[in-house]
């Protein structure tokens, strides 16, 4: 089937295409964005987004919200992480949580997948810590900082398949590939 996946973020169409590689669906990248109301969580960004593109997008589509919730900073950035990482970086985010011994952090993802007006939303979620310096070249956004619980690297240090294999976005693909895969609608 061909799905549309709108994003503007390169990073994350490479790693929606590693892990949907199987489930008999051609991903085609549109390049726009949408609006992203100011809610308290990734699922209310979400539903207004589906709403939003039903009337503009024909076809089967999917888009991804993520953000980074810090424990010591009660959950900051959240859902504010794209403002956040524009505002201050990666480095902006090292010196705020300077002298911090807490450096736990959950990285989330909800993909929203509409096809023929049905709605679902995937969801999936990633323990880990934030580093002391930026670490790793490859992935975006938070990677040289952020080091999932089970592994001695970032994610900017691991290739795509290590990254989907322990990451946020990965867990939800693999509920996006079982629905995809499961649908009666493809
Ligand atoms: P968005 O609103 O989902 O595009 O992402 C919010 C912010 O979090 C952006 O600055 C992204 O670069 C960053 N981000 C989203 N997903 C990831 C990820 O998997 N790793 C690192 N940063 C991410």
């Amino acid at each position: 089937m061909k799905l549309k996946f709108i994003t503007t973020n390169e990073g994350k169409f490479s790693e929606f295409n590693d892990a949907l590689s199987g489930a008999d669906v051609n991903l085609e990248r549109l390049n726009m964005s949408y609006p992203e109301i100011q809610t308290e969580s990734l699922e209310g960004v979400i539903a207004f987004g589906m709403q939003w593109l039903d009337k503009k997008i024909h076809g089967p589509y999917v888009i991804d919200d993520s953000g980074l919730f810090i424990s010591e900073l009660n959950g900051f950035p959240g859902v504010y992480s794209a403002f956040a990482f524009r505002a201050l970086g990666n480095a902006g985010i090292l010196r705020l949580m300077g002298g911090m011994r807490n450096r736990k952090a959950i990285f989330r993802t909800v993909i929203g997948l509409s096809i023929n007006g049905h709605h679902s939303t995937l969801d999936g979620e990633c323990e880990g810590t934030i580093t002391a310096t930026e670490r790793g070249e490859s992935g975006f956004g938070f990677d040289p900082i952020f080091r999932p619980s089970d592994s001695t690297m970032t994610f900017a240090e691991m290739n795509i398949g290590e990254k989907n294999a322990l990451s946020h976005r990965g867990a939800a693909l693999r509920k996006l590939k079982n629905t995809l895969l499961s649908s009666p609608l493809r």
